[in-house]
C-alpha cells in the first residue's frame, strides 16, 4: 500500500519544479527568468544581501543560476489558507491549491541549498499537517529533524476550543547526516564577565568534590591543590593540559588559598543545544521600534528567526540565509542581529511579492496623501530593511533586484 500523500494537482506540480530545476531553464540570462536593477539586467553576486521583488516561483528559479547548493539556512513563514498573497488566492483556498502552490517552490528550495543546508518552515494548525507530509515527501522523511514549537507572547482568544498560544516549525535538511547541532548561546550556570575587554563566560564550579563528600554549607568545589589527592594523577593531568590551553584558569578561592579550577569561554562561542520550544515575544513591537507599527499584520519576532539562523550557523558566521515569502523583513532583521553578535558576515537573500499593503497605517509608508494608493508590502520589506540596517549594522549594502519572467 501506498503512504504518499495524494491531492488533485499533484503530478503537475512535481512536474513542474521538476521543468523549473532541470538544466534548461538554470537561470542563464536570456533563457529563463532574471533579475532586473533599474530596468537593467543585472547578475547577483554569491555574497551580496538581496531583496528580489516578484513572485517567489520566477525568483527561486532565477536564483539557481547563481545560488544553486550555497544556501545554508532557509527560513519560511508561508501565507495560510487564510493569508493574504495574491498568487495563492487567484488560486483557491482548499489544502490542494496550497499544496500546489508550495511543491515547485519547496523544490527549488531544496536545490538551492547546501549540504549540509536545513529549511525551517514555519506554520499554524490549519497546513501543518499538509505541510509536514509534503515536506516529507520533497525532502525524504529520514532528513526530516523534528518540529520545533514557537511560543508566542499571547494566545489567540477567538479560537472556540483553545487559547492558542503557539505554532510550528517543521525542519528538514537537505542531507541529515551533514548537519550538526542546532546551537544557542549558553546561558545559566555560567556568569557573564568583561575580561580584557571581551564578553567571557566564566564558570567558577566545573570540578565538584562528588556528591555525598561534602556537609550542608561545605565548599563544594574542588579546589586545584585537592586534585591529585581526591580525582587522581589522570584527572589532574587533564586539568593541567586544559590550564595550558587557557580553558581553565586558577582563581584564588576562598580563606584557605587554595584555587578554584575556572572555565572561561568567549561569550559568542559558549554553546548549548537549542530547547525545541522557543519562547519568543514581539513582532509587532520589532516594527514600532522601527516606526513601522501597524502597517503589516502578524510578523514573527526578530527574536525567533534569530534564534533559528544562529542555531545553524553558530560557527558559520558567513552563510546565507533565504526567505522567500519575506513579508516585513524580519529575516534580514535577524541576519543583521545574529551577526552583530558575533561581528558575522551572514547575508540574506528576501523574496517578496509586490503586492498592495491594504493597512490602515500602510499610506504612512508612501506618505498619508499620496495618489498612489497602497504602498506594496515589498516597499515596507526594503523599508524595515534600510531602517534596521541603521541600528544594527550601519554600513550593510543590499540591492533591490526585480524578478523579470521572458
Ligand atoms: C505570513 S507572511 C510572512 C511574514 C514574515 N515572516 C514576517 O515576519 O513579516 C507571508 C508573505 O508571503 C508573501 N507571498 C505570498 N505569496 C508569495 C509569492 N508567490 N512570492 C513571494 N511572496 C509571496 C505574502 O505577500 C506575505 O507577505
Amino acid at each position: 500500500m501506498s503512504t504518499a500523500l495524494n491531492w488533485t494537482g499533484k503530478d503537475a506540480a512535481f512536474a513542474l519544479g521538476r521543468r523549473l530545476i532541470s538544466a534548461e531553464t538554470s537561470g542563464r540570462l536570456g533563457e529563463g527568468p532574471h533579475f532586473l536593477r533599474d530596468g537593467d539586467s543585472y547578475v547577483p553576486t554569491v555574497d551580496e544581501n538581496m531583496l528580489v521583488v516578484g513572485d517567489n516561483l520566477p525568483a527561486l528559479t532565477g536564483l539557481l543560476a547563481t545560488h544553486r547548493g550555497r544556501i545554508k539556512v532557509i527560513y519560511i513563514d508561508p501565507p495560510y489558507n487564510t493569508g493574504n498573497a495574491l498568487a495563492y488566492k487567484d488560486h483557491g483556498h482548499d489544502h490542494a491549491s496550497w499544496l500546489n502552490f508550495m511543491t515547485p517552490r519547496l523544490m527549488l528550495a531544496r536545490e538551492l541549498m547546501r549540504e549540509d543546508g536545513v529549511i525551517f518552515i514555519h506554520l499554524d494548525d490549519g497546513e501543518s499537517a499538509w505541510a509536514q507530509l509534503l515536506g516529507h515527501e520533497i525532502f525524504g522523511e529520514d532528513n526530516s529533524l523534528g518540529t520545533l514549537i514557537h511560543q508566542r507572547a499571547k494566545g489567540g482568544g477567538n479560537s472556540p476550543s483553545f487559547v492558542r498560544g503557539h505554532d510550528y516549525v517543521h525542519v528538514w535538511a537537505k542531507s541529515a547526516e551533514q548537519v550538526g547541532a542546532f546551537l544557542t548561546e549558553k546561558k545559566a550556570p555560567a556568569k557573564l564577565e568583561i575580561i580584557d575587554g571581551r564578553r567571557m563566560l566564566v564558570e567558577t564550579d566545573v570540578l565538584r568534590a562528588g556528591f555525598g563528600r561534602y556537609a550542608r554549607g561545605q565548599e563544594r568545589r574542588l579546589m586545584y591543590e585537592d586534585i591529585l589527592e581526591v580525582k587522581g594523577a589522570k584527572k589532574l593531568a587533564e586539568v593541567d593540559a586544559k590550564l595550558g590551553t587557557g580553558e581553565y584558569v586558577l582563581r584564588a578561592w576562598g580563606p584557605t588559598g587554595k584555587h578554584a579550577v575556572v572555565r572561561v569561554t568567549p561569550a559568542e562561542k559558549a554553546s548549548s543545544k537549542l530547547y525545541s520550544i522557543i519562547k519568543a515575544l514581539g513582532g509587532q513591537n520589532d516594527l514600532e521600534d522601527l516606526g513601522l507599527g501597524g502597517i503589516f499584520s502578524y510578523p514573527k519576532p526578530v527574536e525567533l528567526v534569530k534564534t533559528l539562523v544562529a542555531s545553524q550557523t553558530f560557527f558559520d558566521p558567513e552563510a546565507i540565509v533565504l526567505d522567500f515569502f519575506a513579508g516585513s523583513g524580519t529575516t534580514a532583521q535577524a541576519v543583521m542581529a545574529a551577526n552583530h553578535r558575533d561581528a558575522g558576515s551572514r547575508t540574506f537573500i528576501l523574496i517578496q511579492t509586490p503586492e498592495p499593503l491594504q493597512t490602515k497605517n500602510a499610506r504612512s509608508l508612501v506618505g498619508a496623501d499620496s495618489e498612489d494608493g497602497f504602498p506594496e508590502i515589498s516597499r515596507l520589506t526594503a523599508e524595515r530593511i534600510r531602517r534596521a540596517a541603521k541600528r544594527h549594522h550601519p554600513e550593510l549594502r543590499f540591492t533591490e533586484v526585480a524578478v523579470a519572467e521572458q
